[in-house]
């Protein structure tokens, strides 16, 4: 039960009439290639997630949250832009270690609409939205005050040398080759190069707890963004968790992540901060499903990572603030470009003064109230403005206007995810009853749905209206000088760029 100064602290929020006694803090969990159904409070039956499922216990847990693209770059810089990745020009596919461009420096990332309020800044974690030329598009230029990450994928290097698991199991495959071996950045320094994956979510979860601390100490309103690595290939675990999971390896790398979540609550709590700190939890895309058992789980969604059926777009979604948000499960439609106007009025922070595509979910969060969003577009891989949306949710119906399988949602029994399944048109368009039929299996191709058919035609016809693509930064192309290297002048290139731990 709340008690009353939470009602009245809550009710301050909600109308904004008088600010709270301290600006609220936020944390944002982000995992990487995590399925709707990989959680255990998401019904996993043997993942071990005990602080995630302590979240969802005590928070608010989503059962309709979607992101803005089947993979990880684009999805990013929806969620910190608060716009679709068109937009800002992050498409087609994600970026590489030499890539030229990158999330370009005149969008507005939530870390820079909370700084304008006088936040302390920090990202712990993997960026994927662009290195550039002398650190051009790294988060210390988007508004973290500090950042201690590998600044993209950890499989973009190659690292069949390198240790995944203790004592010395070598990491599972090849990952990317030809390219440098993946560098620990703290800020713009490379730390280390390659990193070393058995300490590196010590190190992360070490350098969140004294960021909090240290925010508290200086008695400033923090945000703190995790963008975990977990679970993306090649899982990896340090000694404390390696082995320690009934699902193996994939199982090992979700439960280290776990236990970061639960080493920044207990910093949370042990500073006093707890009670004035929003925390949410999402993913980037859907699981890899082509790594088969090693990789994650769609649950009951069809497909994952890659395509636009739901396993691939819907994720798991957990908001935490004890006193002010209760315990519950929502089925309200909400999406990661709605984070940053959320953050954005619980700060009392301006919207930047851009196209959003976002809207705020505080209603949601505090008041069980109706989201107010009616709609979720799902921008394939390579959106095009030949293509556009592959498929078009509207309150409980999704039409697909287009599907195709994806090499990263290979191996599945079902075809329709596979590589093989090649582009194709549906005229008139799939329509499923995503409440009804939640896994996408009945077509609703009866004349007596000609309706919402029509009514979500005019709903994707609003919306390309209103779509302005920019220009693609990741078509801007790679170029091999640009990847970090520790020992920029040495050679040969790449395998020289070799340095052990600063840290
Ligand atoms: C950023 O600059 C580019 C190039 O001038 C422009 O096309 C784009 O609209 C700008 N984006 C924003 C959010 O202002
Ligand atoms: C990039 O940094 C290097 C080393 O500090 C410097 O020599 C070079 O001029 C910089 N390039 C640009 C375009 O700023
Ligand atoms: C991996 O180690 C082998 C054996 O030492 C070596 O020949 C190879 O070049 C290494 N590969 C990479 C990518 O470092
Ligand atoms: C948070 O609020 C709860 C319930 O009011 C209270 O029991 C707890 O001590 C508070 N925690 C902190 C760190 O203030």
């Amino acid at each position: 039960m709340m008690d009353l100064m939470c009602i009245i602290a809550l009710f301050a929020l909600i109308t904004a009439q008088c600010a709270p006694a301290s600006p609220p803090n936020f944390v944002l969990l982000f995992a990487d290639d995590l399925g709707y159904g990989d959680l255990g409070c998401f019904g996993h039956p043997s993942s071990l997630t005990p602080n995630l499922n302590r979240l969802a216990a005590q928070g608010l847990r989503f059962t309709d949250f979607y992101v803005t693209s089947p993979v990880c770059s684009p999805s990013r810089a929806a969620l910190l832009t608060g716009r679709y990745q068109t937009r800002s020009g992050i498409y087609p596919g994600v970026f590489y270690p030499g890539s030229r461009g990158g999330l370009p420096l005149n969008e507005t990332t939530i870390a820079e609409v909370l700084k304008s309020q006088g936040y302390t800044t920090a990202m712990v974690g993997k960026w994927h939205l662009g290195v550039g030329l002398n650190s051009t598009y790294l988060p210390t230029r988007q508004g973290f005050d500090k950042y201690l990450g590998i600044p993209y994928s950890h499989d973009q290097g190659p690292c069949q040398n390198l240790t995944c698991f203790p004592p010395d199991v070598k990491c599972f495959g090849l990952c990317d080759q030809g390219v440098v071996t993946v560098p620990l950045m703290f800020n713009e320094i490379i730390e280390q190069q390659p990193a070393d994956f058995l300490q590196l979510e010590k190190t992360y979860s070490k350098f969140a707890s004294q960021f909090i601390n240290v925010a508290v100490q200086n008695k400033s309103p923090f945000f703190l963004y995790y963008p975990s690595h977990h679970t993306h290939y090649p899982q990896y675990a340090g000694a404390d968790y390696a082995g320690k999971s009934p699902r193996g390896p994939f199982g090992d790398a979700l439960m280290e992540f776990d236990g970061t979540v639960g080493q920044i609550l207990k910093t949370l709590e042990e500073t006093g901060v707890i009670n004035n700190t929003l925390i949410f939890f999402t993913g980037d895309n859907g699981p890899e499903l082509m790594r088969k058992s090693r990789g994650g789980n769609a649950g009951l969604m069809k497909c994952g990572k890659g395509t636009t059926y739901e396993g691939g777009m819907r994720e798991p979604a957990i908001a935490y603030w004890p006193g002010l948000i209760q315990p519950g499960v929502t089925r309200a439609l909400a999406s990661s470009l709605d984070i940053l106007p959320t953050f954005a009025k619980l700060a009392g922070a301006p919207l930047p003064k851009v196209q959003l595509d976002g809207v705020d979910m505080t209603d949601i969060l505090f008041n069980k109230g109706p989201s107010q969003r009616q709609t979720i577009f799902y921008y394939p891989v390579d959106p095009s403005e030949k293509y556009s949306v592959f498929a078009v949710r509207w309150k409980n119906f999704k039409a697909h206007y287009y599907t195709r399988g994806a090499a990263h949602s290979e191996s599945t029994p079902d075809n329709d995810c596979s590589l093989l399944s090649f582009f194709k048109h549906h005229d008139p368009p799939l329509l499923f009853n995503l409440e009804a039929d939640p896994s996408e299996n009945y077509n609703l191709d009866g004349t007596e749905w000609d309706p919402v058919r029509k009514e979500i035609q005019t709903i994707k016809e609003q919306f390309e209206a209103s779509m302005v693509f920019g220009e693609s930064e990741i078509s801007k192309g790679i170029d091999s000088a640009l990847e970090p290297c520790c020992t920029p002048s040495c050679t040969p290139k790449p395998q020289c760029c070799h340095c052990t731990s600063a840290l």
